[in-house]
């Protein structure tokens, strides 16, 4: 059995060593636990047996171990403009043979590595096993379902009067993905997070974000929006809620 305790313990003592970095290693570092935490939960709805659900723990603690040495080298999270921090943490999680501490079996290690490579792509790359696929969804919704909650509205963003493109309102109305490149305008970049709910996998992940109104959230009324685009954005969300 993987011993999880000692895993938490780890990983606090790998992130003691950035902690003079300031608060930004602060909220991955909480980040991250809330994560290991979805995963646990997401497992268990899918009574996953007992040593699966500490493997999705474990990815949950390991997945953003990127973060801290980005942050260092880079001082921003955005991988665009430093390094892909999914990469980034299986090099670190190489380097100090931190997997093979807790699991000794190398498929279960490929597992491990596969999911933390997956959980920050636009789509989880093809021609995985349906176990590595599995468990790359339950790293990607345990990653979105914190992602939502965190969400705030930045007090600086203006969609006063912001349209939606054409491209995109299409896209979130076929409730599929949405590609960073058709992204144009202020309310098309804003939208990104309303389209990820798109993009969960399991019931659980969809059961929180409407007990928890997240749509709402996103596209929330009292957001003074250009009045042209206002009905499409609400169409959206009921389409969402509705499930259609
Ligand atoms: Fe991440």
């Amino acid at each position: 059995m993987i011993d999880i305790e000692s895993a938490y313990h780890l990983f606090d003592e790998f992130v003691s060593k950035y902690k003079n970095l300031g608060q930004k290693i602060d909220l991955k570092y909480y980040h991250t636990k809330r994560v290991a935490k979805e995963c646990y939960n997401i497992a268990k709805s899918l009574n996953l047996d007992e040593e699966d659900i500490r493997i999705c723990e474990l990815i949950g603690i390991l997945h953003d171990i990127g973060r801290f040495e980005q942050i260092k080298r880079y001082n921003t999270f955005l991988d665009l403009k430093s390094i892909d921090h999914a990469q980034l943490g299986i090099d670190i999680l190489k380097e100090n043979d931190f997997i093979s501490k807790f699991v000794k079996d190398k498929k279960t290690q490929q597992l491990i590595f596969k999911a933390i490579y997956n959980h920050n792509k636009f789509a989880i790359e093809k021609n995985l096993s349906s176990r590595e696929n599995l468990f790359c969804k339950i790293i990607r919704d345990a990653d979105k379902i914190d992602i939502f909650r965190l969400f705030v509205i930045e007090d600086n963003v203006n969609l006063s009067k912001s349209s939606l493109s054409d491209n995109v309102y299409k896209v979130l109305l076929n409730r599929q993905l949405l590609d960073d490149n058709i992204l144009k305008t202020n309310l098309d970049f804003y939208l990104r997070h309303f389209a990820m709910l798109y993009d969960l996998n399991f019931e659980y992940s969809k059961n929180i974000v409407k007990k928890e109104k997240i749509p709402d959230k996103i596209i929330d009324v009292s957001i003074n929006y250009n009045p042209h685009e206002k009905n499409k954005l609400l169409q959206i969300k009921e389409k969402y809620y509705k499930g259609e």
